[in-house]
């Protein structure tokens, strides 16, 4: 059976799946990031922190399909909302990502990766509609729990484009650039568009899931850190928990 890497940018967003790995798991440092190889609720996987950016996330996963035949991919974490549909607490699942500061005009297209000719990678239809179906099913009963007296209005799963870039956007103006730009964005993160990048360059299939922290406005840091501390594992390991019991990511 292959080995599915799961990779995350900060370490809460993977804190909760590391300490589910079953007893036996072996850690193997490389490139200065730990990779935690063994078996996470039924299914052999790499779970690796590639720390932030775009540089960083493709870095890692080179390193997870080359070093440890990761047969497929998928990357976790938080993202800033940019449509105005995405609310704070909503999940995004890409069905695309591209990578928003990627500009060689006029050499090449805006956003066009050079010499690759491609602005967009679509992300593997089976892995993101079975991470999909996950999510609605965890923002039911996350709803359902609400209903019973929390705060939050009940969150919704989104799918389609997700904008990457290397800038943490927390200002109105730079956010309505984004959203001007890029009118069918979801939200904007710093990882999956590089690590999307390198799984197609490799031919390897690759899925995103990202909660939405924040509205990539000037709240964006406190917001950020709130939901970072108090909420990303939870919704991480909720949604890819279930999948991964059900043999769904596995390739075999
Ligand atoms: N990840 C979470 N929130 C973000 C934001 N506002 N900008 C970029 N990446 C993010």
């Amino acid at each position: 059976m292959g080995r599915l890497a799961i990779l995350g940018a900060l370490h809460e967003e993977i804190a909760d799946l590391l300490a589910a790995m079953e007893p036996g798991a072996t850690v193997h440092r490389i490139a200065m990031r730990d990779f935690h190889v063994g078996v996470l609720w039924g299914t052999p996987c790499v779970i690796a922190l590639s720390r932030i950016g775009k540089v960083a996330a493709a870095a890692t996963a080179s390193i997870v399909i080359q070093e440890f035949k990761a047969t497929r991919v998928v990357f976790t974490g938080l993202a800033g909302g940019l449509h105005a549909d995405v609310a704070v607490g909503d999940v995004v699942v890409a069905s695309s990502l591209m990578q928003h500061d990627m500009d060689a005009r006029p050499l090449f297209g805006q956003y066009e990766i050079p010499l690759l000719g491609c602005a967009r990678f679509g992300t593997d239809p089976a892995l993101s509609a079975s991470l999909r179906e996950s999510a609605e099913a965890f923002v039911r009963a996350h709803a359902a729990a609400a209903e019973r007296g929390a705060a939050r209005p009940a969150p919704k799963v989104h799918c389609g484009l997700i904008a990457t870039g290397d800038v943490f956007v927390n200002d109105n103006d730079e956010a309505g650039r984004l959203r001007h730009r890029l009118p069918q964005a979801l939200c904007v993160e710093m990882e999956g568009g590089a690590m999307a990048q390198v799984c197609h360059e490799f031919g390897i299939p690759y899925a995103v899931l990202r909660v939405v922290s924040d509205r990539a406005d000037h709240t964006a840091k406190a917001d950020f850190t709130d939901f970072l501390v108090n909420v990303a594992r939870v919704y991480t390991a909720g949604i890819l928990a279930p999948l991964l019991r059900s043999g769904a990511l596995s390739d075999a």
